[in-house]
């Protein structure tokens, strides 16, 4: 086993502190204002205990379950993150690694690598969109998406332009010409290792985001595509509805917390949902998703699929969210440490650290598949739940 092998996703993290150029490293680690939405959806996973059982292990357990309909060796997903400059392989390196641990890629459409790339390394992936531009626009980038093989549609609607942290954003630049070279050479040149990994490609980080154009377009950069999202139309359920229409295949709707919203998202004929508040990223100070996620599976039942993302740092908080009603969980941060310490071995690192995590929780419990945890799993602290959102509200 190489040195590089990590036992926890925390020491991911430290390692990729080690390696990464400061401004990299803020950006992995995001947050928005104060950061209590961030603390929390961690913090919130040590409130809840598990109950559990001595005698009548089972000897075998049986990890897998399916997502959106493409069936996974364990209950833990990718989740689309768009962050450029962490490795340079960035996506295709994250898509070859769940692959090789028998999971899911959910790939942004504000990564670094094109969609037809990340589908050859792993080809359960699916894309994730924002709502920009207008619905023409949309169907265009659809027909790249369905063309390029992805197996289904993430829709993510919980952004509201947050700005500003309290322990400070990084500087992204629009481009790498010679002056912001110069400007980032001093934090680049201390972290060695990671400029070597450039270097030793001939590549410089990319910036551009090549999954937002369409028809051989050049793709925009970064800040053009943000800029082009922020001035458009927020969408309506009306609009949801039609962009379900327009995919064939599963559609996940990422961003949910409210039990209404929830509804909304059935009556629009969604495959899926996130529980999700973008890792803490968006408006600071909605809970935990885990405190969330309880009112949200009872109010769809089982009439769409439900999973969790924020927060998920060990295989036991995993275990947490499918005994309080989610079928599978996606990751964030934890794959991206994974990614800077070690490229694609540290992202299966980090999933087979989370992988018999969720083992050796569901050894504890007695259990001998994940379908089999319940809310008799966990102890749930009185007031840990939060109900967001009110039955029956208007449709928006
Ligand atoms: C740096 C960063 C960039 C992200 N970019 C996207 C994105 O492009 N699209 C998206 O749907 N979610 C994005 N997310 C949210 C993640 O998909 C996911 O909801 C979140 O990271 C889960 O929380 P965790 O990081 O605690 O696991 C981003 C999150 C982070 C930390």
């Amino acid at each position: 086993m190489s040195d590089e092998w990590f036992e926890t996703v925390t020491e991911a993290r430290r390692l990729a502190k080690k390696r990464l150029p400061r401004s990299v490293y803020l950006a992995c680690v995001a947050g928005s204002e104060e950061g209590l939405t961030l603390k929390d959806n961690c913090d919130a996973f040590s409130e809840l205990g598990f109950a559990p059982h001595v005698a009548g292990l089972s000897a075998e357990r049986d990890l897998s379950t399916s997502v959106m309909g493409q069936p996974i060796s364990m209950p833990v997903m990718i989740s689309p993150v768009g962050v450029q400059a962490v490795h340079p392989e960035g996506e295709v390196a994250v898509a070859r690694a769940a692959h090789a641990k028998g999971t899911a890629m959910g790939l942004s459409s504000f990564g670094s690598r094109p969609v037809e790339q990340v589908v050859e390394a792993n080809p359960q992936t699916f894309i994730q969109t924002y709502w920009v531009g207008d619905r023409e626009a949309m169907a265009r980038r659809l027909e790249r998406h369905r063309k390029a093989g992805a197996k289904g549609l993430i829709l993510t609607l919980d952004w509201s332009f947050a700005t500003g942290r309290d322990w400070g954003s990084p500087d992204i630049p629009e481009q790498l010409d010679l002056p912001t070279m110069v400007k980032f050479a001093p934090e680049a040149a201390l972290r060695p290792r990671w400029l070597l990994r450039y270097a030793r490609r001939l590549q410089l980080p990319r910036l551009a985001v090549p999954n937002m154009a369409v028809d051989g377009e050049e793709p925009p950069t970064f800040f053009q595509a943000y800029g082009e999202w922020m001035q458009s139309k927020r969408p309506d359920w009306a609009d949801v509805a039609w962009l379900r229409e327009q995919w064939d295949g599963p559609f996940m709707l990422k961003g949910v917390t409210r039990v209404d919203d929830a509804r909304c998202a059935v009556d629009a004929g969604v495959t899926a949902i996130s529980v999700s508040n973008h890792g803490g990223n968006n408006l600071d100070g909605t809970p935990a998703t885990i405190r969330a996620l309880p009112a949200v599976a009872e109010a769809v039942g089982d009439r769409v699929e439900v999973v969790l993302d924020g927060g998920v740092r060990r295989g036991s908080d995993v275990v947490k969210a499918l005994a309080l009603g989610a079928r599978a969980v996606m990751i964030g941060r934890a794959y991206l440490w994974g990614l800077a310490a070690n490229g694609q071995a540290g992202v299966e690192n980090v999933l087979d650290v989370l992988r018999s995590g969720v083992d050796s929780a569901l050894l504890g419990m007695g259990h001998s598949t994940v379908t089999e945890l319940g809310r008799e799993d966990v102890v749930v602290p009185p007031g840990f739940a939060r109900r967001l959102g009110v039955e029956g509200a208007a449709v928006r």
